[in-house]
């Protein structure tokens, strides 16, 4: 059904109508380098992918040639004299990246990428013993976390058939209900080691009850752990108030920090200086104060620095810093606002659109129970070949997820309802109707 406060689709009232909800609602485009378009009739693309990769952020090259060229005058001098040392960078993003989370400073770092994260975290979270010696995962779990907990169970000799637990939706439902999740925790929570989540599922776009879940796994014994990548930046987050054991994200989707940009790490502070724990460690891992005493026994900060391995990668973090500065700058509540009306914009965009063709949203329609993408699932070709001909026929950039699911994400730091209109614009002109 049509939305009657919005013009129809196909008349060029809507298409007026997105451009003067951008004028009222501009967002901060100026600040991003959005890709020429291929196709279509915009000198631009209408990116919708920031779910997978972020668009380029204007700071972004300067902010690299600085640090090349701290590189290029000052050499091995830089650790300690560039405009902002090396030797400490690290620490330069642990208060922004724990603003974004909802965090302490002392709980987040930033290093890494995020299945490495997720290995290292349950190198300390995941330790079976007894009866609880499962790993709970939803079945829509990104393949890149579910090979790592079914590796992790071997690791410690289990067999990951029957060590990993997948949590299914009802028949004939696209998205995990919480009850479902609370259920399953309450009868068999006493054998769950792990409780490894996605807070934003990457196929749905569904928004866990984040901490509903989290205390529920933890009064069932469990340690609860959450896999942020479709999380961080789109959604707010309060990790440290909602108790989670820990956490880790990417800063390639929402985070814009380029392709394969390094995670972030969230440890509850009640974690923090547990020499109990088992890590794995480097010299990064030792208090920064001993480090360059050359001793052969580390000692670990009582903070998740200790989580660290190696020395990390500057040229990697001045991209995470510009965007965390961005972030600092707009604020995720603000952000989430914004979210709410171009999500929503689009959503009853695509309902018109979907009303009489093959295609089916399927992320949830309550807002509070989604970020900002719409996933829609096709119910005829292949998902693929229709992300190919909206990019080449339209300027449009989605994502596809084979066979059947094709993603779009109103980024709310950059997209524009003129982006939305253009979605919808091009899906009326690419799928026929239903006969
Ligand atoms: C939910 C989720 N988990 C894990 C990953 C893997 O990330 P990485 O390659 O940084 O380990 C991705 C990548 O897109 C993801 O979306």
């Amino acid at each position: 059904m049509r939305n009657t406060e919005t013009a129809p689709l196909g008349s060029g009232g809507a298409e007026a109508e997105a451009r003067t909800l951008d004028a009222a609602d501009p967002g901060h485009r100026h600040l991003f380098l959005v890709p020429p378009a291929e196709g279509g009739r915009y000198p631009e693309v209408a990116y919708l992918a920031g779910n997978s990769l972020g668009l380029q952020p204007r700071a972004t090259r300067e902010e690299l040639l600085a640090d090349l060229d701290a590189w290029r005058r000052l050499g091995v001098e830089g650790h300690l004299e560039a405009e902002r040392p090396w030797l400490p960078y690290h620490e330069l993003l642990a208060a922004p990246a724990a603003r974004l989370v909802g965090a302490r400073p002392a709980e987040t770092v930033v290093m890494n990428s995020l299945t490495v994260n997720l290995h290292l975290l349950m190198v300390s979270f995941y330790r079976p013993a007894g009866e609880r010696t499962r790993i709970v995962i939803e079945d829509s779990a990104f393949p890149s976390d579910s090979y790592a907990v079914r590796s992790q169970a071997r690791f410690h000799g289990l067999d990951p058939d029957t060590a990993v637990v997948r949590l299914r939706p009802r028949p004939g439902e696209d998205t995990l209900r919480t009850g479902d999740v609370l259920d399953f925790l309450a009868a068999e929570g006493h054998t769950v080691a792990l409780l490894l989540l996605g807070g934003v599922n990457y196929l749905t776009g569904e928004l866990m009850d984040i901490p509903a879940i989290t205390a529920a796994g933890r009064a069932a014994g469990a340690v609860v752990g959450w896999d942020l990548a479709h999380a961080a930046g789109n959604v707010p987050l309060a990790l440290h108030d909602w108790d989670v054991d820990f956490a880790a994200w990417c800063s390639y989707k929402y985070l814009n920090s380029g392709p394969g940009a390094l995670g972030g790490v969230f440890v509850h502070e009640r974690h923090l200086g547990d020499p109990a724990l088992p890590r794995f460690e480097g010299w990064w891992s030792t208090e920064a104060a001993t480090r360059f005493e050359m001793t052969p026994v580390s000692r670990p900060p009582a903070t998740v620095e200790a989580w660290q391995i190696s020395n990390p990668p500057i040229f990697a973090m001045g991209p995470v810093r510009t965007s965390l500065e961005l972030f600092d700058a707009v604020g995720m509540p603000a952000l989430r606002e914004r979210s709410l009306r171009l999500t929503g914009y689009l959503e009853r965009l695509l309902d018109e659109v979907t009303a009489d063709r093959p295609l089916t949203v399927v992320t949830p329609r309550d807002p509070a129970r989604r970020g900002c993408q719409l996933s829609v699932r096709i119910g005829a070709g292949s998902a693929n070949e229709l992300t190919k001909r909206l990019r080449h026929e339209h300027g449009v950039i989605a994502d596809a997820r084979e066979p059947d699911i094709v993603r779009f994400a109103p980024v709310p730091l950059y997209s524009t309802y003129h982006d939305c209109w253009r979605v919808a614009d091009a899906l009326a002109a690419t799928v026929e109707v239903d006969r």
